[in-house]
């Protein structure tokens, strides 16, 4: 890690998920206010479906101009969007199929294709959207908000210990077979994580304290730990944990 990471640490999930809900809130009206639009990227995992859930319901969805949100993914699995494995299919379950969001601003990654195809496709979409080709570099007006879970194991994305993705230096998204899940995966690399104005991660429970201990107090050694790749070179960094993810941590 460049700098301290700012963190905040919550009493239990229910509430770790309501900051969350606030965040995102918060975050896409301002980039409304400013730009008339806003660009989300969602987590997949587990962790995110009550925050998506939440979002989604009466009281907290009218607080969202949803016309104005494009919706993207920082990852993917590889495999179709009705997939019980589907990033997309657990968004759309949850917050999508509810919420007044026009499908033309759903921009998804197809599991379904050649994994390198989706990926070249992927990238030409979020060029497309934010009027940049990937050789003039990162989008210097990027994401507003990228959504990021971690693995147990330290991954983040579809950035695994040993990706070749974690070092990369132009490609906006890449494909990779991963072997400790036996999938391919699509995923956003750090040029376009680390060029977003907002980045938050969202962790819970004991079993990801000692690795969340080791990603943000440890050895610099991003190929180990992938999560530590993630620094917004202008943008905002945010962890939001609960207590039993936070208790490892020396510096609380
Ligand atoms: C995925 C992810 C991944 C996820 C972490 C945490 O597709 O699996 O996007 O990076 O965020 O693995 O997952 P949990 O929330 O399920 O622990």
């Amino acid at each position: 890690m460049t700098r301290k990471p700012l963190l905040e640490v919550f009493p239990d999930p229910e509430k770790l998920i309501q900051a969350a809900a606030e965040r995102v809130i918060e975050i896409a009206a301002q980039g409304i206010r400013e730009n008339g639009r806003v660009a989300i990227a969602l987590s997949g995992g587990s962790t995110p479906r009550p925050l998506y859930t939440l979002l989604a319901s009466e009281k907290y969805s009218k607080r969202i101009d949803w016309p104005r949100v494009h919706v993207f993914w920082g990852d993917e699995r590889c495999v179709p969007p009705d997939s019980p494995h589907s990033n997309y299919r657990m968004a759309r379950e949850t917050l999508l199929d509810t919420v007044p969001i026009p499908v033309s601003n759903v921009h998804r990654i197809h599991g379904e294709e050649d994994p390198e195809k989706a990926a070249a496709a992927y990238e030409k979409e979020l060029q497309t959207f934010f009027g940049v080709n990937a050789r003039d570099g990162p989008p210097r007006l990027g994401f507003d908000l990228i959504l990021l879970g971690m693995g147990d194991n330290g991954h983040t994305v579809s950035l695994f210990p040993g990706s070749p993705a974690v070092n990369e230096k132009e490609r906006w998204v890449m494909a990779q077979y991963v072997e400790v899940v036996s999938m391919w995966r699509v995923t956003l690399t750090p040029v376009v994580i680390n060029a977003a104005k907002n980045v938050l991660f969202i962790i819970s429970g004991a079993e990801k304290a000692e690795r969340l201990h080791s990603v943000i107090e440890g050895l610099f050694q991003p190929e180990v730990l992938p999560a530590q790749i993630i620094s917004p070179a202008r943008g905002r960094l945010l962890w939001l944990l609960d207590k039993a993810a936070a208790s490892r941590l020396e510096r609380l």
